[in-house]
């Protein structure tokens, strides 16, 4: 009775913000109302910013097809008022369960207050919400932002002698900052700067936030070239804004990779592709495939069986030759 839809990922990032669901609303609504058995899941996405959030959003869509759970998804197109919405219209069609990337940290407890008050089950996925009541969510699925920060500034300080790009003996580095106020942003700078600490001559000499957009890294790369010629190294929250970096050292006549560094984070195709051709220096991988991992603990939640309340994912990092060596496998 509920009729699937597959939407695209390309047709989520040009449609307007609207509660868009997978399957027919006109039973109004999921198992605790519906008639059949079938698990319906609401989820709330950030956006379409990266190329990291389109395949997350297609892992989603993809293995909740596999697993029979009908989804209701939404695009909130980065804005957290269009998140609590959706949550909320999902809370009024008794859905089975809620799972949601939030756009920023702080902001939730009201609206997950509502949730539970309905008996429905939210599950974090991907980056958590900044609140001390934990009996608000099930469990958080994701990776570890800070480790990934660390993981940067660590490769960095082991290769501070070829990152001195001016040679005057200290390394100027510019941070292009993910989603002003979202977990990524907050704790991929935090890890950087423990990790870049242990080396006194490494020092980050701006930072400025390019939305996780590969235009806002442009922009911002721009802006920063302009004011700044002693740049040696950029450290970008993820692989669009060093991707939009590139194009503006490169229209700036400089060659990235070789005259300024650059680290990423992500690993998508994209990023991987630069990294393989030498104008990204190294990436620390986030992997979005999380739809599997989700589906699976939907399930548990809703049969009432506890779950572990973090979960995080597992991932490595990338030099050229390793990029060169994985590029023809990458899923993404
Ligand atoms: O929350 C994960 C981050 O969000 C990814 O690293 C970034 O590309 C995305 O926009």
């Amino acid at each position: 009775m509920l009729k699937r839809t597959l939407i695209a990922a390309s047709a989520i990032s040009l449609s307007a913000f609207a509660l868009t669901a997978c399957g027919s609303d006109d039973d109004g609504g999921g198992g605790a109302e519906g008639s059949d058995d079938k698990i319906t899941m609401g989820f709330a996405q950030v956006g379409a910013e990266s190329g990291w959030r389109t395949a997350n959003t297609i892992s989603i869509q993809e293995e909740a097809e596999a697993q029979g759970i009908e989804l209701k998804f939404t695009d909130a197109q980065g804005k957290q008022e269009n998140q609590i919405s959706a949550i909320r219209s999902y809370i009024q069609q008794k859905v089975d369960v809620i799972a949601f990337s939030p756009v920023v940290e702080t902001g939730w407890d009201a609206v997950l207050q509502e949730a539970k008050a309905a008996g429905i089950p939210v599950i974090l996925t991907d980056r958590a919400v900044d609140s001390e009541d934990t009996s608000l969510y099930e469990t958080f699925l994701g990776s570890d932002f800070v480790l990934e920060g660390e993981r940067a500034g660590e490769w960095l300080v082991e290769n501070a002698g070829e990152a001195d790009t001016n040679g005057d003996g200290t390394i100027n580095v510019i941070q292009l900052e993910g989603t002003t106020g979202a977990a990524p942003a907050i704790d991929r700078a935090e890890g950087f700067a423990t990790a870049i600490a242990a080396d006194p001559s490494i020092e980050v000499t701006a930072s400025q936030t390019g939305d996780f957009t590969r235009d806002g890294g442009k922009q911002v790369m721009e802006a920063f070239l302009q004011a700044d010629d002693t740049i040696d190294v950029v450290y970008a929250h993820n692989d669009d804004m060093g991707l939009g970096a590139i194009e503006a050292i490169e229209a700036a006549g400089l060659e990235p990779g070789k005259d300024i560094k650059i680290i990423t984070v992500d690993a998508v195709k994209d990023g991987m592709q630069a990294l393989a051709d030498g104008k990204i220096n190294f990436i620390v991988e986030c992997n979005p495939l999380l739809g599997p991992q989700l589906m699976e603990l939907a399930k548990a939640v809703v049969a009432g069986e506890e779950v572990e309340p973090r979960i995080v994912t597992e991932e490595t990092t990338f030099t050229q030759e390793q990029a060169k060596e994985a590029l023809p496998d990458r899923q993404y």
